[in-house]
């Protein structure tokens, strides 16, 4: 028995000259949560499609539970649940009759199906909503009914593609419970690929980020941080026109600053409080109209920031996708 859930070695993927996924090798072991990190376009859905045995690599192996997904597809992929992007609940159907079609489908003797029913529905969330039809469900309740769906032939792997993207924070937070409950209670292994900075920091055990095809950082949230080498990040938000004076009275404090799309940013490096403290006074005496100052430990976007030159963090603290800036010397 292989230690590991899923393992790839150098995992290629082109499509024409593109290559969306470039020579990614990872391996997922039993029992974690693993999240695949990246902004839009990143190679995660293609990987995992590959994981799945959906997709052709173009070159690269991809194993499950020690099973060669392309050798022996039906042994690798028994143990598979799968969450894709697209929701695929029937919206004629009740959420009891989703679950019996899916139930049938994966061949689970029809004794059990009613308690395996009740264990999804439960999981879900959505025990009083039994006899209600799919298409009346909110997009977050499609989504958990979706998720309970993909563990109900009790799965020992389960991959979902961006299972909370475009969910509100309550509905978030019910898929992150329920993963979490199956996670510590039946031992599955869960791979999951976000968006989100947050999901991946407060889920994950482990975190892969992508960027363009390439794994450019693989670790716990804490080593990742640790990664960059820096103890403090200071930041100021302001209006656009502003972001140049900012960006002086940084330079003034010492600091090296960063211009983003919102804010300048900064390492604190060793006395933070005081250059604060000088930022503090500099944007007092210049008048200029600040929205928030503040130091923070580095969270996974500074890394992100670090590592890719990019800024990745909208108000919805999802990948921007916009203003992706050069570093001195990037990319
Ligand atoms: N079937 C395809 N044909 C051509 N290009 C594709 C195909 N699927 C994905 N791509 C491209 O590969 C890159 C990675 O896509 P994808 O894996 O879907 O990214 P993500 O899931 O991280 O948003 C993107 O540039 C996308 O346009
Ligand atoms: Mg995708």
């Amino acid at each position: 028995m292989s230690e590991y859930a899923v393992e790839i070695e150098h995992l290629v993927k082109k499509f024409g000259s593109l290559t969306a996924v470039n020579d990614v090798s990872l391996k997922i072991k039993k029992g974690e949560i693993f999240g695949l990190l990246g902004p839009n376009g990143a190679g995660k859905s293609t990987t995992i499609n590959m994981i799945l045995g959906l997709l052709q690599p173009t070159s690269g192996k991809v194993l499950v539970n020690g099973a060669d997904m392309q050798r022996n597809p039906y042994a690798a992929r028994n143990e598979i649940g799968i969450v894709t992007q697209e929701t695929v609940v029937e919206p004629e159907l009740t959420a009891e009759q989703n679950l019996m079609i899916f139930g049938r489908l994966y061949h689970i003797p029809p004794s059990e199906l009613p308690k395996d029913i009740d264990f999804a529905l439960e999981l879900a969330d959505l025990v009083s909503f039994r006899k209600a039809y799919a298409g009346t469900f909110s997009g977050g309740m499609k989504r958990r009914l979706e998720t309970a769906k993909a563990l109900m032939h009790a799965p020992k792997v389960i991959l979902l593609d961006e299972p909370t993207t475009g969910l509100d924070i309550q509905n978030r937070t019910k898929i992150w419970n329920l993963l979490r409950d199956i996670n510590r209670k039946q031992n599955v292994t869960i791979l999951l690929t976000t968006q989100y900075l947050e999901e991946a920091d407060q889920l994950c055990n482990r975190i892969g980020i992508i960027d363009h095809g390439k794994l450019i950082a693989l670790g716990t949230p804490t080593e990742l941080r640790q990664k960059i080498g820096v103890s403090s990040v200071i930041e100021i938000s302001a209006d656009k026109e502003d972001l140049q004076k900012v960006a002086g009275a940084f330079r003034k404090a010492g600091l090296e600053p960063q211009v983003l799309t919102n804010k300048v940013v900064a390492p604190g490096g060793g006395n933070a409080a005081k250059k604060i403290e000088m930022l503090i006074k500099a944007m007092s005496a210049g008048k200029i109209p600040v929205r928030n100052i503040s130091m923070h430990e580095p969270t996974i976007d500074d890394v992100f920031l670090k590592l890719t030159g990019a800024e990745v963090r909208d108000e919805t603290g999802e990948f921007s996708g916009r203003g992706r800036m050069m570093l001195k010397g990037g990319r």
